[in-house]
């Protein structure tokens, strides 16, 4: 079992799209493991970018993420890291392919509603800084032996 970090950006809450894109992921046989609905500050943010820091669009990037609440979470399932980015779609929404999340949901690129972790090393480090240990929470679902065998 593996977790990720995924979170809905302020855009995807503003156009009311939490629901659906829950959806696909209970669907999917995945496990919410921990969720937290928070404004971002300034320097969670940077945090969690560093790596974009001096790019020409980092400005925008943070000012983007820090603009309303967003909703963080903690999803896992057998390789959830790498199921996530694929249903999450390409960064540029205009290249994502129809069936994604983004592909499905937004237009550009500044503004594809949604985050997910895109390695093993990134996802443990963002649960870490998004999360304290004693708000993610080990449960077993009813429906595990018939998603897994
Ligand atoms: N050229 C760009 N112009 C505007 N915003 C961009 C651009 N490239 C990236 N971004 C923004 O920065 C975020 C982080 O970029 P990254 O390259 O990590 O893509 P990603 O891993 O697909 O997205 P995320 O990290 O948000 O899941 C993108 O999701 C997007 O919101
Ligand atoms: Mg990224």
């Amino acid at each position: 079992m593996e977790r990720t970090f995924v979170m809905i950006k302020p855009d995807g809450v503003q156009r009311r799209l939490i629901g659906k894109i829950l959806q696909r992921f209970e669907e999917a046989g995945l496990k919410i493991v921990a969720m937290k609905f928070l404004k971002v500050t300034q320097e969670l943010a940077e945090k969690h970018y560093e790596i974009h820091k001096g790019k020409p669009f980092y400005e925008s990037l943070i000012k983007y993420i820090t603009s309303g609440p967003v909703l963080a979470m903690v999803i896992e399932g057998q390789n959830a890291i790498e199921r996530i980015r694929k249903m999450v779609g390409a960064t540029d929404p205009q290249k994502a392919m129809p069936g994604t999340i983004r592909g499905d949901f937004c237009q550009h690129i500044g503004r594809n509603i949604i985050h997910a972790s895109d390695a093993k090393e990134t996802a443990e480090k963002e649960i870490n800084l998004w999360f304290n240990k004693d708000e993610i929470i080990d449960y077993k679902m009813d429906d595990e032996k018939w998603l897994y065998e």
